[in-house]
């Protein structure tokens, strides 16, 4: 009885500290920078005088196709508008060297037990470290989960130093990086400027790095640092799949038109694609592959014309494979307002979360939060039954 009342007790505790956090997080997210909104947050924000609660949006269903405006750049967000000229002359230089590697990290010496099942892999920039460390204490943790092995990987590109006499900058995150590589043996760094409309090369170099020394994991994870991914949901879907056929599954957006206004973020002049609409694309937040189609991937895309929004370019090489995205219900990497698939949750709940694979749009403390609370030494008190993981898990299976 006793220890009932302290479970209670505990559970209260958590409850007002998650509160008080949730305050302490609304309030600085009302202070930043838009890095954590979505498309739609930002395009109703627009129309709405005062803040509203912090919220995750929901994509209009049965409105017209959207237009690409993307998911959370990462930081530093670019400036001005994009020089297509400049990006059309620099196109064919689409080879970087590798700065920082982690060769061993799927080779049975450096991963006791052989080859990943899952290979994490995350893209993130220098600046980034609080948030790598949150994914590593979480979801992005390496070892076995039910039984898989996972491995993680950030990828990396060099910080573009704010002031023109950055040189000292420059120096200062490339020992930190390799410090942070030296401590935790994954960070992958390669030699182009990390800037939002360089992700493409970090998405052909990922793949090319994961066809080379990865060439047997089973399935990879890749996305954003603001997400939060349940691995044991995610493990699930993928147990009753062949990692030697083709899979690429996410949050797949059909049918969207290129944006045409020269002042959108997202501005593509008909000269640099003149069709009506993207190829099917999986938002590039989060989505799952095959280990057969990493490796289709790797070489299709090294002979897709560049293009500077990561996720539609990936959409392109699908296309040449003459293979489409599966859209998944519980990959939400535009965010979350009412949870229409589950009403009876509120957005920020443990019950709803854990009904899901990946949710985007998260803070460092966020992730780590959810974290605590779904995994915490009681786990959260839902009314509804788990759906998505359904009896216990075996790999190979
Ligand atoms: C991408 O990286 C290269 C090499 O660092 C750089 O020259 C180029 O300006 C970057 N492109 C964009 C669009 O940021």
């Amino acid at each position: 009885m006793r220890r009932r009342l302290r479970l209670r007790r505990d559970a209260s505790l958590t409850l007002l500290l998650s509160a008080a956090l949730g305050l302490l997080l609304y309030a600085q997210h009302d202070g930043e920078a838009p890095t954590t909104s979505t498309p739609q947050a930002r395009r109703r924000e627009a129309q709405r005088p005062t803040p509203g609660p912090r919220a995750f949006q929901v994509l209009d269903s049965g409105a017209a196709p959207p237009a690409y405006e993307g998911d959370t750049p990462p930081s530093p967000t670019p400036t001005g508008s994009f020089d297509f000229r400049r990006y059309l002359r620099a196109k064919d230089q689409r080879r970087f060297s590798l700065l920082i590697n982690q060769p061993h990290k799927c080779r049975g010496d450096g991963a006791p037990g052989g080859q990943p099942d899952l290979l994490i892999a995350v893209k993130s920039v220098a600046a980034d470290f609080e948030r790598r460390q949150a994914v590593r204490q979480t979801w992005g943790a390496e070892g076995r989960v039910q039984g898989a092995l996972v491995r993680r990987v950030f990828l990396l590109g060099v910080p573009r130093s704010a002031d023109p006499e950055g040189e000292g900058t420059q120096t200062h995150w490339r020992a930190l990086l390799h410090a942070e590589s030296h401590a935790y043996s994954d960070i992958l760094l390669w030699a182009f400027d990390d800037t939002f409309f360089n992700l493409t090369l970090k998405e052909i170099h990922f793949l090319a790095w994961a066809s080379a020394f990865c060439p047997n994991v089973r399935f990879v994870f890749k996305g954003d640092a603001d997400v939060f991914v349940h691995v044991g949901n995610l493990l699930e879907f993928l147990a009753s799949r062949d990692p030697a056929q083709d899979l690429l599954a996410g949050d797949v957006i059909v049918q969207a038109r290129p944006i045409r206004a020269r002042d959108s973020k997202y501005y593509i002049p008909e000269a640099v694609y003149g069709l009506p609409a993207y190829p099917a694309y999986a938002g590039g937040g989060g989505f799952v592959l095959s280990g057969a189609t990493l490796r289709r991937l790797a070489s299709a895309c090294a002979q897709v014309e560049l293009f500077p929004i990561d996720d539609v370019f990936l959409g392109m090489c699908l296309q040449r494979l003459r293979l489409t995205p599966e859209p998944h219900p519980a990959f939400r990497t535009f965010g979350i307002s009412q949870p229409s698939a589950a009403p009876h949750l509120s957005t920020f709940d443990p019950c709803f979360y854990r009904e899901l694979v990946v949710v985007h749009g998260l803070s460092a403390a966020d992730i780590w939060l959810m974290w605590r609370l779904l995994h915490g030494s009681h786990g959260p008190v839902c009314a509804h039954r788990q759906p998505v993981a359904a009896g216990p898990f075996q790999w190979g299976s």
